[in-house]
């Protein structure tokens, strides 16, 4: 689902230093100016491959464990459609993760490095997975506002200079925006039921408004890496940005619904354009993203138990291989 520039912390890895100018140099940064994809042949920055390893790696990881909250209601969906529409897009996104490990690899990294590396706790995946899913409504939270989130930070992701990345962000997009609308089909439902429905509705707002207002990541003024990833066309908007967009478009679809947004200094700023909102608080979220939020260890087990559940599948299909190819071998003699 999401980058969430979780690499902007201060004091994260820095990023390469510019190099010397050259040939090759100088052919990679007159394709950024022009506004030209770069391509895996293409010669770039240690600085910006390794920026984009971080970046896509922790979108795909991220796309993976952010099948587990939802995964955790296929079986108590409320009828038989809405359970087809969230496995529908349970595997949506099980499918984004694997072409964004397939991008990553063309960066040179093997999606084995990456998942282990996930598993061993080092590389990180967006903070709003960490958070429970406790009630049906939940599901309509999660695809009205992650998803609606998602989509804020990837449209511009389809015009990221790297071209892999890009390419694969057309086709995720189109899909969180099903992601999406499905989400507020099921918090319209829920809004035009019951009384206790619509509370339901408005305890899962409540509980994900601030957790997905942080997915955005840290403020401009947090993220010092920022202005080079923005250099070099990687990420198009601020973070503060995004933040701002998803704030102005969220607030009329709340009211559609009749719901209140829990932040009680969120106000039209007719001068700005835009609306105010209320203070983030950042301490929560770094300590969600250090693996202190209320399910990380959660997550990380159930991923683990699933690589270990599919060893028999994985070594199956290598004994297969390699007995095809013992037969093609002697089929060739
Ligand atoms: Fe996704
Ligand atoms: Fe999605």
């Amino acid at each position: 689902m999401y980058t969430q520039a979780i690499d902007l912390k201060p004091g994260a890895e820095p990023t390469a230093a510019t190099p010397a100018p050259g040939e090759r140099e100088r052919a990679f940064e007159a394709a950024i100016a022009d506004d030209r994809r770069i391509e895996p042949q293409d010669w770039m920055p240690e600085g910006y491959r390794k920026t984009l390893v971080r970046q896509i790696s922790q979108h795909a990881h991220s796309e993976v464990v952010g099948m587990l909250p939802e995964g955790n209601w296929v079986t108590r969906a409320p009828s038989l459609r809405r359970k087809a529409i969230l496995l529908a897009k349970i595997q949506d996104e099980g499918g984004h993760g694997l072409y964004l490990y397939a991008a990553a690899e063309t960066l040179g990294v093997s999606r084995e490095d990456l998942v282990d590396a996930l598993h061993a706790g080092k590389a990180k995946y967006s903070s709003i997975f960490n958070y429970p899913t406790l009630t049906w409504a939940d599901m309509g939270a999660i695809g009205w506002l992650v998803d609606g989130a998602a989509i804020m930070n990837q449209v511009p992701l389809c015009r990221c200079s790297y071209g892999p990345y890009a390419r694969a962000m057309i086709r995720i997009c189109k899909e969180e925006s099903f992601h999406q609308r499905q989400g507020f089909d099921i918090m319209l439902a829920l809004c035009r039921g019951t009384p206790a429905q619509k509370a339901m509705a408005q305890d899962a707002l409540d509980r994900w408004w601030w957790p997905v207002v942080m997915m955005f990541g840290p403020s401009d003024s947090e993220s010092i890496h920022s202005a080079q990833t923005m250099r070099w066309g990687i990420k198009r908007l601020s973070n503060d940005e995004l933040r701002q967009r998803f704030i102005d478009a969220t607030v009329p679809q709340a009211e559609l619904l009749g719901l209140r947004i829990p932040d009680p200094e969120l106000r039209w700023n007719e001068a700005r354009g835009h609306h105010d909102h209320g203070p983030i608080d950042w301490s929560e979220f770094w300590r969600v993203i250090e693996g202190d939020g209320p399910c990380n260890r959660e997550r990380l087990a159930a991923r683990v138990q699933a690589l270990e559940n599919g060893a028999w599948v994985r070594e199956a299909a290598l004994a297969h291989a390699a007995r095809h190819a013992g037969t093609g071998s002697r089929e060739a003699a």
